[in-house]
């Protein structure tokens, strides 16, 4: 069991192998939140809170005379809004009057056993073997029939404990929900850093670490995506923490649409950080017996760094996030078209390139943009979902039975979520489009969303899918999104306070509509590369296209900030053309294959456009990627020298500590350079290894406190693998 509650009902543990939540329910009904980090005992830690008259901290009606008793000092697990509680809140109420408060008491709580649903939105599931448990906790608004529901899940072993919310209207007049946060952790003791994910397109998710102080510190989207530009998962960690010491807490959302993460100081040098939909433009309206669910938050905790937070992560991601055949399943080698030839190609091109491509061991071969509509540039063609035989020379059919005869899988692009205005799907539709009446709408690679809120639009988009699919013979689809949304209006529900998440509900029905549908076609998630790069995602999409930048050098960065959170088999990664077309660098062909190897590997150019030479690198890199899918796949993650040095390390170990596998970039040359050193993790301490590197046999202790220094320089862009296998 890892839920406990003692002290008549009030006192909630969560326990995991090595943490535990505690909360209290005090004598005034007050939620408290009183301990989350390594674990402790069942004793009530509720006495840590210091109580004092603070001056212009209110409060509430239960405290009686008692000034020492105030909303804006504890530490909570739903801090309301308007009732005394100035920090940041989690839950605002508009009533029908027009007044604004929220403020909720314990009422009662309950045990399930397994993990729970979040309605609509994907969430953490059950395994096989291991079960979650569920604590529900029923709260009462003071003053109106809302009521909320808190669930915790606790996955024991994964050291992880999910939160959501659900809010319901019991009395008979609507209520407005303008906040509707997932989770709040406040931490009355310390200092913290917070770190977060920023980027941009094509340079996805760098690593941002600051200290929390009293100017409240952001992560957040209002893009209607998770983003490029910043990513729904946050770590707070104490200032000393690093890779191998020190408490990390991971806050992971489990949503692709707009987010919120702050973190920030009180008066009284109390930290919260709070997690869940942005508010902005966001406003739910509640009828008689209506409900609102919340996205479901992940809660990590790690008492040893940085690797442990990710490696936990890691594993409850793969295991209880990712879904369907290929979660465990090899995942095949592919070519992809688009950089090899943008829109410009035809049938003869394509059979070429995968011809090149069969007889060097690549598995599939994905066609992206452009086989369909009138769609010879990115400015037409899309919603318009049918084949352009003209420009294949064939039907997809014919095609598809083509590149199987070559003994290959077949892909194919989509982008459902969107419309150009030049489609025929425009003209018969207009209104399908997020567009506010009266405005000309803004346009971004010229085209507009579709109202996923819809379910016609959504009835539609299945309909398209599933003739091409049933039609052709087609193994994988890469689902595309290549613009944020704004103009936010829907023709169905006018209400633009519920659109940006109904839209949102809308994409997620549709993905799961279209993954029962076809349980076996391989789903790679795609925006642009990584712009909804999420943890709900990975439910449809064991893999994701990280990012459109594929120059090995900048993919350190990108794969290094995605490590924190996202398992390295969600990671979508190619080998392509030198000079890369993102960044006119030019890296050796082998680099670039070391580099796209730590992810969903695949290649991204014309293969009849490689030396011989190459072509042979590719025979190698196939090998490679089979020869270590396993340990690269399953195994424990290491992040050993960030980019940004002179060299980017990495290191892969087995779950039986038998191999490993460290991949090392030089990105800086200098003259009359130092030797590299590389520290080297995870081994058995009392096993003897043999490194691959000059064949040396030592222990794992030496190796992991000695580390490795590699007798020869290194060239600017040159890169390594090296393993270490055990020998008995
Ligand atoms: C996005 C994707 C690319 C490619 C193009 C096609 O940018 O990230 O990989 O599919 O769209 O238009």
């Amino acid at each position: 069991m890892a839920i406990h509650v003692t002290q008549n009902g009030r006192l909630f543990h969560l326990h995991t192998a090595d943490s535990t939540y505690q909360m209290y329910a005090d004598e005034k009904d007050v939620l408290l939140h009183t301990y989350y980090g390594k674990r402790i005992e069942e004793e009530n830690l509720s006495d840590l809170i210091y109580r004092a008259d603070v001056g212009f901290s209110g409060n509430p009606p239960e405290a009686g005379g008692d000034r020492r008793y105030s909303l804006d000092c504890l530490p909570q697990e739903l801090p309301s809004s308007g009732v005394g509680d100035f920090r940041s809140d989690c839950i605002r109420l508009r009533h029908q009057d027009g007044s604004a408060a929220a403020d909720f008491r314990y009422e009662g709580y309950e045990i399930l056993p397994g993990s729970y649903r979040v309605p609509g939105m994907p969430a953490l599931y059950d395994g096989e073997e291991e079960q979650g448990e569920t604590l529900v906790i029923s709260m009462r608004e003071t003053a109106s029939a809302v009521t909320v529901r808190l669930f915790y899940g606790v996955f024991e072993k994964e050291n992880v404990i999910t939160r959501t919310v659900r809010v319901e209207n019991h009395g008979k007049s609507e209520v407005l929900l303008e906040e509707c946060l997932s989770c709040c952790l406040d931490f009355q003791f310390g200092d913290y850093d917070l770190i977060t994910f920023p980027g941009r397109h094509a340079m996805e998710r760098n690593v941002e670490r600051a200290r929390v102080g009293h100017a409240r510190l952001e992560a957040s989207s209002i893009r209607g995506a998770s983003s490029h530009q910043c990513n729904p998962a946050v770590i707070l960690c104490a200032p000393e923490a690093t890779e191998d010491f020190g408490d990390c807490y991971g806050l992971c959302l489990v949503y692709s649409g707009n987010f919120v993460a702050s973190a920030q100081k009180d008066q009284r040098e109390q930290t919260r950080v709070v997690m869940g939909i942005n508010p902005f433009q966001f406003s739910f309206r509640l009828e008689e017996g209506e409900a609102f669910d919340a996205p479901q938050v992940i809660l990590s905790y790690s008492d040893s760094g940085l690797t442990k937070l990710s490696r936990q992560y890691h594993r409850i991601l793969q295991e209880h996030m990712c879904r369907g055949k290929y979660r465990k399943e090899k995942r095949p080698v592919l070519i992809n078209n688009w950089e090899a030839t943008y829109f410009n190609f035809d049938g003869d091109k394509l059979a070429k390139i995968a011809e090149k491509a069969a007889k060097l061991g690549i598995e599939m071969l994905v066609l992206d943009d452009g086989w369909f509509g009138k769609r010879e540039d990115d400015n037409s063609g899309l919603g318009d979902w049918f084949v352009n035989e003209k420009k294949l020379g064939s039907s997809l059919k014919e095609l598809g039975e083509k590149i199987h005869a070559m003994g290959m899988k077949f892909g194919l692009w989509f982008e459902p979520e969107m419309i150009s205005e030049d489609s025929d799907l425009y003209r018969a539709h207009p209104d399908w489009a997020l567009r506010i009446p009266g405005r000309e709408p803004n346009r971004s690679r010229n085209q507009l969303v579709l109202d996923m809120s819809r379910q016609d639009v959504r009835d539609y988009l299945l309909k398209r899918l599933t003739d091409i699919l049933s039609d052709a013979p087609i193994d994988y689809v890469k689902w595309d999104v290549n613009r944020n949304l704004c103009d936010i209006y829907s023709h169905v529900h006018g209400r633009s306070g519920e659109v940006y998440h109904r839209h949102m509900l809308g994409v997620y029905d549709l993905l799961e509509r279209f993954c029962a549908r076809f349980p076996d076609i391989l789903l790679e998630g795609c925006s642009g590369g990584g712009g909804r790069f999420d943890a709900a995602m990975l439910y449809y999409s064991p893999q994701i296209w990280c990012s459109d930048n594929t120059d090995a050098i900048n993919r350190l960065s990108i794969q290094y900030g995605t490590s924190f959170f996202y398992p390295v088999s969600m990671v979508g990664s190619h080998v392509s053309a030198a000079p890369n077309h993102q960044t006119g660098r030019v890296t050796s062909f082998m680099t670039r294959g070391h580099v796209a190897l730590s992810g969903s590997f695949g290649y991204e150019l014309d293969l009849n456009k490689v030396s011989e030479e190459e072509q042979a690198l590719v025979k190698e890199q196939i090998g490679q990627f089979h020869q270590y899918y396993d340990l690269i796949h399953e195994g424990d993650y290491y992040r050993i020298s960030p980019p940004g040095g002179r060299f980017c390390a990495w290191e892969f170990v087995d779950r039986q500590r038998a191999h490993a596998l460290l991949t090392l970039v030089m990105t800086s040359a200098e003259g009359n350079p130092v030797p590299v050193h590389t520290t080297v993790k995870g081994l058995d301490a009392n096993r003897q290894y043999r490194c691959s590197y000059d064949n040396s046999i030592k222990s794992g202790k030496s190796w992991m406190n000695g580390g490795l220094t590699l007798g020869k320089a290194l060239k600017e862009y040159e890169s390594l693998l090296i393993t270490w296998e055990a020998v008995e």
